[in-house]
This record gives structure tokens, sequence and C-alpha cells, in this order.
């Protein structure tokens, strides 16, 4: 089993505890290709973490912060160029272009797997190759997969142990001849015999692609976020889409891996639902998943399951179960702050990795919006001395924290639970400035399903490219969906009516929200955060059956009476504001709706173009 690799490249020296031939063969065969220096087996401890973050800490990677300020807890600064998600090269290498579907990058895999192969033989010389097996869910969980990331950056390592159930327990479930996703994942950058490593490597050259049909994920190039944390954005959502929709293709019920968090949310009278709820990336997830109600709404409590992925399968009592995949946060710094978030800022006291914030001079993190006003002194997220008049902002508004969930002080109690929670209600919300009201109620599941898929959304720093232009982002999915986005949509009209057939069936309601309207001046209409309550607490009076609202033509909405106002100065004119229906301005939009129903024509579901004909009916009366 310890045999050296082909080749006389590393020794392998698979611990004992691994029973299964076929990962440790795999293990081999990617070394021989890539051609590390060693080979390391993550157990997943506290000691080889500290461990692997002191070496970064002696080779520039990190920095440890202020122990006192900021106990076990470190900085990274990437590389300038390498700071985001890159989209436009991430690639679904499904067996056919149909199977990806228009809204995908796609190749042939014969083609990509020899566009990838000289990228990737000898791409770890120099550097350790570490084995990383993870468990996306509770381990032994039956929502739960296993997947092993084969990386030559520590920096993924360590963040993986945060993000993940990673370790030596994973490979006993994993056992002697169970499944797991191959993930494999290089910074690009080998090192000749006596070069000088740089802080951050990382390759001009990036490649993110999944191949779904043997559920491998290659990733070249980038050591950031989604790029290289394989199990957040490639497994758990894109492979994982795929597998759910594949299960359903074969006969069974099939499953979701959804772009949403899960909170759970109780009233004064004990009454507990939980909500998943999908929004683009940075537009306030986590912020949501930890709210904190405001204070004249006594006795309701918010509670985390998740803030960015759930994966939902039906139960057979007839309700969709969540998990949340992941183990931890990897959210957004810029604009956190104790007002805007505050267990959010608590759960960020100790044991986090912030990547590309501001340094303080008494060796904290800081970013903007952290504090009203900013110190008078800070090194950047690129390094550089900062002050208030640099012009320039000092954390790069894509910044990260990566922190484990159990640090969260609102955690749910069954955040963990391998059975999921039932979730009584689906939220989608784009960022839009105009045009989409406060919320809305679907009529039914179908319409709930043309909303999430019309979804449009202004694009945020989560992605390299142009920020603030409107884009379709269906399901708040569109760069994250693993398949062809038509049979996605038919897929979730599928799933509903199968569940909706099983005895004593509850489908979720579906809302659809945009907190972000904004008056002419361009300023933000709506308080937002924990004022959000107020919208969470009609739906689930909506739930209950005991709320009022009035039909419109996409569905229902509150009226101001609806609302429970006590402890904000809103007006009934500000109401108006952001749930008025301009009707000119939908005919817009539908002809947008047009624009993405002929991109998706192809298997573009029939009931949705009824609903479409339907609202067009409705809008020209
Ligand atoms: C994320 C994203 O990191 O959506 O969650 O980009
Ligand atoms: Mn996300």
């Amino acid at each position: 089993m310890n045999q050296p690799v082909m080749g006389g490249v590393a020794p392998l020296n698979a611990p004992a505890y691994i029973k299964q031939q076929k990962l440790i063969n795999w293990v081999a065969e990617i070394a021989a290709l890539t051609k590390p220096d060693r080979i390391y087996w993550c157990d997943g401890s506290q000691e080889e973490y500290d461990r692997l973050c002191a070496e970064m800490v002696a080779a520039g990677t990190m920095k440890k912060l202020n122990q006192e300020k900021r106990p076990n807890s470190y900085l990274a600064c990437s590389d300038p160029t390498d700071v985001a998600r890159v989209e436009d090269r991430t690639f679904i290498c499904s067996a056919t272009r149909e199977e990806a579907g228009p809204t995908n990058n796609w190749m042939v895999p014969a083609e990509m797997r020899a566009t990838l192969h000289p990228l990737f033989d000898g791409c770890m010389t120099g550097r350790t190759m570490y084995v990383v097996p993870f468990s996306m869910g509770p381990l032994g969980s039956p929502i739960a997969h296993i997947g092993v990331e084969l990386s030559d950056s520590p920096y993924v390592a360590v963040n993986m142990r945060t993000m993940t159930r990673m370790g030596k327990a994973v490979y006993d479930v994993l056992g002697a001849d169970g499944d797991f996703v191959p993930c494999v994942h290089t910074v690009g950058a080998p090192l000749k015999a006596g070069q000088k490593d740089v802080a951050w490597p990382c390759n001009p050259t990036k490649y993110i692609v999944h191949y779904p049909e043997t559920r491998e994920i290659w990733s070249f190039g980038s050591g950031y976020g989604g790029n290289a944390l394989l199990g957040k954005k490639c497994f758990a959502l894109r492979i994982a889409s795929n597998m759910g929709f594949q299960e359903a293709q074969q006969g069974g019920a099939g499953w979701l891996a959804e772009h949403m968090l899960i909170l759970g949310v109780e009233s004064p009278e004990g009454k507990k639902h939980y909500v998943a709820a999908a929004f683009p990336s940075a537009c306030g997830k986590t912020n949501f998943a930890m709210l904190i109600p405001p204070g004249t709404f006594n006795g309701w409590k918010i509670t985390t399951i998740g803030d960015d992925i759930a994966w939902i399968k039906p139960g057979a009592d007839g309700k969709l179960y969540a998990i949340n995949p992941e183990a931890g946060y990897f959210g957004v710094a810029p604009g956190t702050n104790e007002k805007t978030n505050y267990n959010c800022m608590a759960s960020l006291r100790e044991n986090t990795i912030f990547t590309n914030v501001a340094l303080t001079d008494d060796g904290d993190v800081w970013w903007e919006g952290l504090t009203k006003q900013a110190p008078d002194h800070l090194i950047d997220w690129q390094g550089k001395d900062w002050t208030p008049a640099s012009g320039t902002k000092a954390a790069h508004p894509n910044a990260r924290f990566t922190v484990p969930a159990t640090q969260n002080p609102v955690i749910d109690a069954a955040w963990d639970d391998p059975a999921g929670v039932p979730i009584s209600a689906f939220i989608f919300g784009g960022r839009r400035s105009t045009t989409v009201p406060l919320v809305t109620e679907a009529r039914n599941w179908v319409e709930g399903v043309y909303m999430a898929a019309t979804m449009g959304s202004e694009t945020t720093a989560a992605a390299a490219g142009q920020m603030g232009v409107v884009r379709r982002d269906p399901f708040a999915m569109l760069p994250f969906i693993g398949y062809n986005m038509s049979d996605y949509f038919q897929h979730w009209l599928n799933l509903g009516e199968k569940v909706a057939k099983i005895d004593g069936a509850t489908l979720p309601k579906i809302f659809c929200v945009n907190w972000f309207r904004t008056d002419e001046q361009g300023h933000f209409v709506w308080p937002g955060f924990g004022d959000n309550m107020r919208v969470l607490k009609w739906m689930l009076e909506r739930i209950e059956g005991e709320a009022g609202g009035i039909e419109n033509i996409f569905g229902t909405t509150p009226r101001f009476g609806d609302l429970k106002w006590d402890g904000i100065p809103f007006s009934p004119e500000e109401f108006e504001t952001i749930t008025s229906i301009d009707k000119d301005a939908w005919r817009e939009e539908l002809k947008l709706h047009e624009e993405l129903f002929t991109k998706l024509a192809y298997r573009m579901p029939e009931q949705l173009k009824a609903v479409k004909a339907d609202l067009e009916k409705r809008l020209a009366r």
C-alpha cells in the first residue's frame, strides 16, 4: 500500500486507516501526472490546522493576527489578479453541448482533457500535494456526499477544514467501496529546483472544469474561494445539482442542490418554520441567515442552518427536507458590521481566516463598512500603506472570512441533523433598483417556479467582471447550474408535481422579494437587515393562513396594513415606492423574459411558457 508512485516521484505513504484501494490508486495516478515533491494526507486535526497555518505564516502567505484581539486568526492576501470566481473560465463538460445548456461554457470532454493534460503535467513540482477528504453534509447523513480534493495549496487545505467536515472520519464513511467525487486542484505554479516561492502562487491561465458524467472536478490556476475550495460551488452546486437531476432521470424522485441559505424562524407562541432563500452572490444571504428581529418583535427568534447552499430531498411524508452541506461560512467581509450583522461579527471573534481585508496597526483587521470612520493608517489588501486620503479601497470588495459555523451564536439546534429540516417556504430575491416589488407570494408552485426562473439581478463583486449590470439569474443559479437550465426548470416542476401527489403533502410556498429598490436619488428605500423580519413575519402568517394581502398580476402582495410597523417610521408613501407595479416597466421586463425564453428555447417547459402568456394577457388589460 505504501509504495512510491510510478516514476519514482513522491512516496505515496497512504495511511493504513484508508481502506479504499480505488482512492489510493487515484491519488497515485494524479501524483504521477502532477509530480509533487511530497504527498500529505490530511487528518483534519486541530494540530494539523495549526501546523499548516504556522507554515504559511513562515512562507509569507498568511499573517497571524493579534492573538489578544483576534485569537487564532489569520490574514491572507491574494495575488491582485486572483480575487474572485472566474465565470468565463468555468466549464461544464458534459457529453453533449445540449446537456450543459446555453448558460454554461462547454467543451467536448475529450478535447478539454487534452487541453488540461499538459497543464497538469508536472504542475505540482516543488510543492506538496495535500489529500483532503471531506463530507458535504453531516457525516453519514443519507443526504450527504463525500469528496476528496487533491490540492497543492495549504491555504485550500485549512479552508476546507473549516468549510466542510474534513478529516480521517470521512474514510470510515467511505469504507472499502464507497463513492466519492474526485477533485483535483492546482495553483498552476510549479517550482524549479531552488526557485523561491511567492506568497500567493497562481497562474494567469485558469480553468474550472466539471465532468458531470464521471463526476470529476479539475481546477487550474487560481487559489481563491469558489475556484479552489472545490467542495463549495463546484461540488455542492454544479456537480450536486446534476446528481439530483440524474437521480430523477433514472426514475427516482430526484433532489435539489440550491444556492440558498436556510433559516429557522420561531414565533413567540413557539411555532417554528424553516425557510430556504436564494439570492445571487454578495446580496446579503449571510446577513439574512443570522438576522436579529427588531426590538419590537419580542419573542421572535431566528436561527441559522446555513448561509449559502441547501441540499433538498423529498421525504416519504411529502415534505421537502434540507441540509446545509457546508460546515463554515465563506462570507463577504465589506459591509459587515455590528449593526448589519451582529451575529456574524460575534462569529468572527476568533479562529477565522480573513482574505484580502486590510491590516490595522495593532494587528487586527478592517474593511470598508466595519466602522463609520476608517482608521488613520492601515496596510491595505495589497500590502501597501493606506490612509483615508488614499482614495482606494483598503479591503478588496470581494474580501472574505472563513469561519466555522459552530461559532455562530444563533446556530440552529438542528443544523447538523442528518435528517435535515422540513422547508415551509422558498424565497427568491434579486437585486433590482426598479420594477420588482418588495415581496410577492406566488399563487402556486408553477407560477413560483416561473418567478424564480425569470429573476434578474444586478451583478456584484463576487465574480470577476463588470459590476451593477442587470442579468437574468434564474434561481440565483446562473453561475452554479451543472446542466441545462431548461431541464433544471423542468426538474423543479416535476419534483413539485411528484411531491404534491404524496398523501398529506405540503409543498412549500414560494415568495419573491427585492430588498434593493431605490428612490429617485438612488438611495435604498427599504432599511433591510433586521427589518426584513417584517416581511418574513408576513410570509409565516401566510403559511399559517393568518395574514391578508392583495392579489395582483403576479401573485399576492401585502397591503401597508398587513405588515407590522411598530419601531420604524416607514410611511405608506415609502411602502408604495417599493411595492408599486409600473405596468410599462413590466412590459419591458417581460421582453427580457422573452429573451431568456428564446435563449433557453430548447426544452423550455411548456408550463412556463403558459405562465408567461397568462402574464402578458393580464398586463395588457
Ligand atoms: C459565494 C458566492 O462565495 O456566491 O458564496 O460567490
Ligand atoms: Mn454563494
